[in-house]
């Protein structure tokens, strides 16, 4: 049995700025996205790949990934995303091939996940958890606000918080049966399973496996991108 990972990259990245879909925007002269496949690719585990494109946009991105010479040995498939991230993720499971037992989710705008990183999380979910997340501790202080007002409503304990970031990884059963009972708006795939009551493992995190937001992120996926190739 196979592991996959589904890449969402439909996303506009309005938080980015006017300009290109955000997972068609380069780092060191390479799309985003192209550095989320090479990310997945790199794990030996990852062997088949589906990557959620802009909805108008799959023929490009297919060109795009064959002119950028992947590794032949990885099936990647291309499909048109949704308007929610959640819906392009339902579309992306939609095209898994039916041998594949573990599923990975990464965002696109993740493109310097290290290796180290995707490989634990796939090794917790072959050992047995049916969803693992990595997660960080929370660096700030985190409040809760009343919108309406802009009073603060409560400071969660920090020491209990954590911010999580992709690739999780899921027993495929279980991921698609969140996806197919849960409506609510979420994030992250890992709230949808948690709300079917399903413990979700939280293992470490990378700081390079930060999401790729506003402006000043890409300025920081830049430095990362030079200092390793230095
Ligand atoms: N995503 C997606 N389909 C959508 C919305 C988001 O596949 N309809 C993907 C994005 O391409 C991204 C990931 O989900 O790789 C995480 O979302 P986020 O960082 O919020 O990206 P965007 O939604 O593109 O950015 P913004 O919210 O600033 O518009
Ligand atoms: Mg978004």
């Amino acid at each position: 049995l196979r592991t996959a990972a589904v890449i969402p990259a439909a996303g506009r990245g309005v938080r980015l700025g006017p300009g290109a879909p955000k997972a068609l925007r380069t780092l060191g002269g390479v799309p985003i996205l192209v550095h989320a496949v090479r990310a997945m690719a790199r794990a030996r585990a990852v062997q088949v790949i589906v990557v959620v494109a802009p909805p108008e946009g799959a023929a490009e991105v297919r060109a795009l990934l064959d002119a950028h010479g992947l590794p032949e040995s990885t099936d990647i498939r291309v499909v048109p995303g949704g308007e929610s991230r959640q819906e392009s993720v339902r579309l992306g499971l939609a095209v898994l091939p039916d041998d594949v037992d573990v599923v990975l989710v990464h965002d696109a705008a993740r493109p310097l996940v290290p290796v180290e990183t995707v490989e634990s999380v796939v090794e917790a979910v072959r050992g047995g958890a049916p969803a693992v997340v990595p997660g960080l501790p929370a660096a700030d202080t985190v409040k809760s606000v009343d919108p309406g007002t802009g009073i603060v409503t409560g400071t969660p304990d920090r020491s209990l918080l954590r911010a999580v970031q992709t690739p999780q990884g899921f027993d495929r059963t279980t991921l698609a049966k969140a996806h197919a009972t849960v409506t609510r708006d979420v994030t992250d795939d890992a709230s949808m399973v948690e709300q079917l009551g399903v413990p979700v493992l939280v293992v470490p995190g990378h700081e390079e496996a930060f999401k790729v937001t506003r402006p000043l992120d890409l300025v920081l996926a830049e430095a990362v991108l030079a200092r390793r190739r230095a």
